[in-house]
């Protein structure tokens, strides 16, 4: 395969434009194409759900573009933007878009991305029922907080993890009084303890947010096609102006599956960043990483994003990349910054550091006794020391993290 023949790029987020960027850096200098279903040039997500929805969801899309046109347009990096790819001919190496049109291929990466799971129950897709994805959802979200708070209405928030919590706050913010339904007994249990939950309950409390834990949505009902109430299975009724999903997302591999490359939830990767096909690497959300033991790993963030997308450019130009970095993860909710660093699960002992209640603590994760991740809020230094630790293998033990005056710090300059 000549490695100057065009290569395509599916999906213009975070990861899209990595591998254009690390394919003109890895020394590609046939045509690149970037292809975007949205008609906004590839821009920054986080801010959707935190400062640029609190602050009302006007900013310009110009305000959160990843790359300027001009950057892209030096590396001869071309954007065809508005255009949804509708299926991959392998065998053919071709695309066809959903307006009919064909485009060749020499090699191709999918950056699908992830698409909000829509919530299971009657009533779910009615008018006023909003899902946060990409600009115009987080306009759309902004607008109907304001409405609900010019009108006295309660905006309702399904799921209680990093999207409805950041959602909550942002319409705090702008001045509604807000609801977070979570299905489980705590707030992001799928990624933090119990400990850092309560003090994000507790700051949420006090910034006059109500919660309902245990709770099964099971009708959205409305009238004239807008919706009014959410009911849960116990039959209790909250009256709603709008409703805000915020229960995972799924990660975007329909194009792929189709097209036979392997798949499963999610497009299955290497520690490279190559699919089940040699002429197409993948990235980002839509994946679902092989890890050395046979499991699937599916991390939705920036940061593997970025990674993976270098390592997917590498591969395109037939080279090895793997990335082992330190996975890490932030959220923002009113004045607490929350970072995580490493992956907590399978945890067996958590100890934190710091006053719980300012909020400004972190949570040491250890397994076998050995550090696995730290969950700092409002703690900047803890974060960057628990990426060194990690980075390095280093890790504390139980008693050092509890004891304040212990230098955690020292560990790090140590072993340098
Ligand atoms: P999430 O997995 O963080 O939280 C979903 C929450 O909804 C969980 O607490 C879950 O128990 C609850 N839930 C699930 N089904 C439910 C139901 N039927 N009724 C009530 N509660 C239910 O997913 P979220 O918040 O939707 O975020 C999706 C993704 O967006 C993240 O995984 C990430 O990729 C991205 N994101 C990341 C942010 C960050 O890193 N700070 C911020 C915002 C979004």
């Amino acid at each position: 395969m000549n490695s100057q023949a065009p290569i395509l790029i599916v999906g213009a987020g975070q990861a899209g434009v990595q591998i254009a960027e690390s394919l003109r850096q890895e020394g590609f200098g046939g045509e690149l194409l970037l292809i975007g279903e949205e008609p906004h040039p590839p821009y920054q997500r986080p801010p959707l759900s935190k400062k640029w929805l609190a602050d009302g969801g006007s900013g310009s899309a110009v305000s959160l573009a990843i790359r300027g046109a001009e950057a892209l347009a030096r590396r001869r990096i071309e954007l065809k933007l508005d255009a949804r790819v509708a299926a991959v001919d392998r065998r053919a190496g071709e695309l066809t878009f959903s307006n009919g049109e064909r485009l060749r291929y020499g090699k191709l990466a999918f950056a699908t991305g992830s698409l909000p799971r829509i919530l299971p129950v009657p009533g779910a897709m009615l008018e006023g029922v909003l899902y946060l994805r990409g600009i115009a959802d987080s306009r759309a979200i902004a607008e109907a907080i304001r409405r609900c708070a010019a009108d006295q209405q309660r905006v309702v928030v399904i799921g209680g993890g990093f999207i409805g919590l950041e959602v909550a706050a942002g319409a705090r913010k702008l001045g509604a009084e807000v609801t977070v339904i979570e299905g489980l007994e705590r707030l992001m249990s799928r990624v933090t303890a119990q400990v850092v939950s309560e003090a994000f309950e507790r700051v949420h409390r006090a910034h006059g947010v109500e919660f309902v834990f245990d709770a099964q949505v099971v009708e959205l009902s409305g009238r004239g096609g807008r919706v009014e109430l959410v009911r849960t299975a116990d039959g209790r009724e909250f009256p709603a102006g709008c409703v805000v999903v915020g229960i995972g997302v799924a990660p975007d591999d329909r194009i792929a599956a189709e097209a036979g490359v392997a798949c499963d939830r999610g497009i299955i990767v290497d520690e490279c960043s190559r699919t089940s096909d040699p002429v197409i690497a993948a990235a980002g959300d839509c994946t679902a990483r092989r890890l050395p033991d046979g499991r699937l790993q599916r991390l939705e963030s920036v940061q593997n994003a970025v990674e993976q997308g270098k390592s997917a450019a590498a591969a395109l130009m037939g080279r090895s990349r793997p990335f082992h970095a330190t996975p890490w993860f932030w959220s923002d909710q009113y004045d607490v910054k929350l970072q995580m660093a490493g992956l907590s699960h399978g945890y067996d002992q958590v100890v934190t550091r710091g006053d719980l209640h300012k909020p400004a603590f972190s949570a040491f994760y250890f397994r076998a006794g050995r550090l696995v991740a730290v969950d700092s809020l409002n703690r900047i230094s803890d974060h960057m020391l628990a990426k060194r630790l990690l980075d390095h293998d280093l890790s504390p033990t139980v008693e050092q993290v509890t004891n304040p005056d212990f230098d955690l710090h020292g560990l790090v300059k140590q072993s340098a």
